[in-house]
């Protein structure tokens, strides 16, 4: 912007009617341009209309406007709400936010009864009411994006409860699991996530509707009755932290950070598993995306965005906290730069949930290449060892030193544990048995891993059905709620 226009004053009429009385010139147009929220904030305009159409009935309720306003102002909200839907509503940066535009809008439309609308209420406790309701819904939408993706997680893991690959520890080659087992981890975090975005949610929903401006007002309004017509579960306690608190965000955009490093991590495995050399699974062509140079890549673009995603999410988190930090109270405009991130973080990680359950559903898993992966590395050297703990008895310390002998043995033979004779074993420890054979093998190890929690198949479909059954419950109680 060139100096001269900075200097330029703006045409002060539209705010003439919202808050000029005592302003004699407008503002600057820099400093309209650093005030105005409404590029990003007529995000909030269901919102901000549910919450004025509430404000209203109470007004009328306790006998603050008349039943004749209240239907007035009803009527014409559904007309600004009809316009701004039809793309026929005009935006004035003049007006700075939503919350202005519709009221201004109001007014033109049903006069005085619009005029009255601001009674008892003010643009502080509306816009953390707007939000709040916002944050909500977009917890509601996760939370149904969540059962999808759960339920999606859950059918692959079904599938492959069998299927045997290496679990590793540091990247390296650890120990034999089962693919569902791996899976099933997924469902654990994307259970916990959706649990915590709940949590969220119980903690949001108080109504700061009627805090006014920070102190209360003499007028004898109902909050109650606001907060019931919105859905809160209650109204906020405190006027001055119903209109300065923002930790419903903060939570809202941490949860959402923990959320996506578990996304990121399923998607770092996805990027992992299709290198070929890795070769343990198979991208669809939906998911990924060719070179314009190396005509035989096959690239898992879409993890690899989801896996970065997190970045801007936690970066999100991280600004609002910066913003928020040190403010005094009550109400401060510093406040009007919570949206952004949250409108953003809430748009990334809809996309990351979405497209992540649509490549689990196309997910082509090669159980051949993870089987042989999982027999390499001496991976089952612990059934070796807790094989000596078991039969002969030996302390586990020493047993894990005889393995590690057996080992490297293995290693200077260049074979696998299992193919090293029985006179080589009895070379290092003499009193192992041909017995040792029976859990050399990845199938056995796998199966012996039935303590609670642990891989063997057997304990996996257990842990699917059950986790079937808390989704199709959580599914009932939504339904009943409904
Ligand atoms: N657009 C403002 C925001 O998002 C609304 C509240 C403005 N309040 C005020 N006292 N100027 O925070």
């Amino acid at each position: 912007m060139s100096d001269q226009e900075n200097e330029k004053k703006t045409d002060k009429s539209s705010q003439q009617s919202m808050w000029g009385g005592r302003f004699g010139a407008g503002p600057s147009a820099v400093m309209q341009e650093i005030n105005a929220s409404i590029g990003f904030d007529k995000r909030l305009y269901g919102e901000d209309i549910a919450g004025s159409m509430a404000h209203a009935d109470m007004l009328a309720s306790t006998g603050i406007i008349t039943a004749e306003d209240r239907d007035a102002i009803h009527a014409g909200l559904e007309q600004v709400r009809a316009e701004i839907e039809a793309g026929a509503f005009t935006y004035d940066p003049a007006l700075e936010d939503i919350h202005m535009h519709i009221e201004s809008r109001l007014r033109e439309i049903v006069g005085d009864a619009g005029a009255r609308l601001h009674t008892a209420r003010s643009r502080n406790d509306q816009v953390a009411t707007d939000f709040r309701l916002w944050c909500r819904g977009a917890i509601e939408r996760f939370d149904e994006l969540y059962a999808a993706f759960i339920s999606t997680l859950l059918d692959v893991a079904d599938t492959h409860a069998d299927t045997i690959m290496p679990g590793f520890t540091h990247l390296q080659t650890a120990q034999p699991v089962t693919l569902g087992h791996h899976i099933m981890a997924y469902v654990e975090m994307a259970m916990r996530d959706r649990a915590r975005l709940m949590d969220c949610r119980g903690r949001l929903n108080e109504s700061p509707l009627g805090a006014a401006a920070l102190a209360g007002t003499g007028f004898a309004i109902d909050r109650h009755q606001t907060a019931e017509a919105l859905g809160f579960d209650a109204p906020m306690n405190n006027s001055l932290d119903a209109v300065s608190s923002r930790d419903f965000a903060l939570e809202l955009l941490a949860t959402l950070s923990i959320a996506a490093t578990h996304l990121s991590r399923l998607a770092d495995e996805i990027v992992l598993w299709a290198t070929p050399a890795f070769g343990f699974l198979t991208l669809s062509d939906s998911f990924s995306t060719g070179s314009s140079i190396m005509p035989q890549k096959r690239n898992p673009d879409a993890a690899e965005l989801i896996r970065a995603k997190v970045g801007r999410i936690s970066g999100a988190m991280n600004g609002l906290m910066m913003v928020m930090k040190g403010l005094p109270l009550a109400y401060s405009k510093d406040m009007q730069e919570d949206k952004e991130p949250v409108f953003k973080a809430v748009d990334d990680f809809e996309l990351c949930l979405v497209a992540m359950t649509g490549m689990m559903a196309d997910f082509r898993p090669n159980p051949a290449a993870m089987r042989a992966a999982a027999g390499q590395g001496f991976s089952t050297a612990t059934d070796l060892a807790d094989w000596l703990v078991r039969e002969l008895k030996m302390p586990f310390r020493d047993a894990h030193h005889v393995t590690g002998a057996i080992v490297k043995l293995a290693e200077g033979e260049n074979c696998d544990l299992a193919d090293l004779t029985l006179d080589q074993m009895q070379s290092i420890e003499p009193k192992i048995t041909s017995a040792i054979f029976d859990v050399l093998s990845v199938e056995a190890s796998v199966a012996s891993r039935t303590s609670f929690g642990g891989t063997a198949p057997e304990n996996v479909r257990a842990q699917i059905s059950a986790a079937r059954k808390k989704l199709d419950d959580l599914e009932k109680l939504s339904v009943t709620e409904s």
